[in-house]
């Protein structure tokens, strides 16, 4: 069983609900705001939450932008 981490305690964001806001197009930490409240309080999850949002872009640009190989013929 996958349990997600709690990133954001004041607003109950997980690093599920970071990685789900990215591949939805989220790029910055004031777009997560936006759209989950994940340190829009207290803000002491920034620093986390930019970490796990890079990550999460770095992740899918791996599975996602691999160069294509040229097929033999
Ligand atoms: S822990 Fe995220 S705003 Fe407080």
């Amino acid at each position: 069983m996958y349990t997600s981490m709690y990133v954001c305690i004041c607003n109950a964001v997980t690093e599920k609900m970071i990685h789900q806001a990215a591949a939805e197009g989220v790029r910055s930490l004031s777009e997560l705001t936006r759209r989950t409240g994940c340190s829009g309080d207290c803000g002491s999850c920034a620093d986390l939450a930019e970490e796990v949002l890079r990550a999460a872009h770095s992740r899918r640009q791996v599975r996602f932008n691999l160069p294509l190989v040229a097929q033999a013929a």
